[in-house]
């Protein structure tokens, strides 16, 4: 497997985006890049970042996209993302998919889009089981919403561009995983035989 890939993660919330993105970057040997974490973690610090986010998170609404911008921008100038990363939760707006092009200097900047399939029922039973501060069952509902409206267009763009590849994600952990390996597998080859 070749690593050094860009990679983004797709998928509704609670799809299991951050299970998969630790275990594949481990695997790949790049950096998973979780949006989600990073906001958590500037929250709990009560960091100027942390204190202007932590009211939109709680509601399911988006943090906005200049603030992301700033965000993902900072993170993908480091180091460690050199070799390639793996990045989940962004971006997950038509706008951040923009942002994202002009980060990274180019449109082919990414080199595989994987998506997360996941019936709503199932999303809605692991966030209850979970029990994150924004699992309660309105808030999640929200978060869905939000994904339908803002983040599923960004399926069809990426569809177009060739990159996109889906997995079933109602599957044990770690038949999702080997469902990724092999969707990756699959891009490479396609990748050597063009
Ligand atoms: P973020 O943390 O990105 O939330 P999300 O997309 O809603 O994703 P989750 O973390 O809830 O789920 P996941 O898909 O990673 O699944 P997980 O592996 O955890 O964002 C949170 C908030 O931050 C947003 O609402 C927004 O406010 C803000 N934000 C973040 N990025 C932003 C951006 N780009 N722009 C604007 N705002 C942004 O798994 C979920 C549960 O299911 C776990 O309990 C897990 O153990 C379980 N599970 C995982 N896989 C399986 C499986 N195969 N079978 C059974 N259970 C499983």
């Amino acid at each position: 497997m070749a690593d050094g890939r860009r990679l983004i993660l797709l998928g509704p919330p609670n799809s299991g985006k951050g299970t998969q993105a630790a275990i594949l970057a481990e695997r790949l040997g790049i950096p998973a890049i979780s949006t989600g974490d990073m906001l958590r973690a500037a929250r709990d610090a009560g960091s100027e970042l942390g204190r202007k986010v932590a009211g939109i998170m709680a509601t399911g609404e988006l943090v906005d996209d200049d603030t992301m911008k700033e965000v993902v921008r900072e993170r993908l100038a480091r180091q460690d993302a050199r070799g390639g990363y793996l990045l989940d939760g962004y971006p997950r707006t038509m706008r951040q998919v923009r942002d994202l092009e002009e980060i990274l200097g180019n449109t082919d900047g990414i080199d595989c889009v994987l998506l997360i399939r996941v019936p709503d029922e199932e999303l809605i039973r692991r966030a209850l089981e979970r029990g994150r501060e924004d699992d309660q069952e309105e808030v999640v509902r929200q978060r869905l919403n939000v994904y339908e409206e803002k983040t599923e267009p960004l399926i069809g763009y990426y569809r177009k561009l060739g990159l996109l590849r889906e997995v079933d994600g109602h599957r044990p952990i770690e038949e999702v995983t080997s469902q990724l390996m092999e969707a990756l597998g699959a891009e490479s080859q396609e990748g050597v035989a063009s």
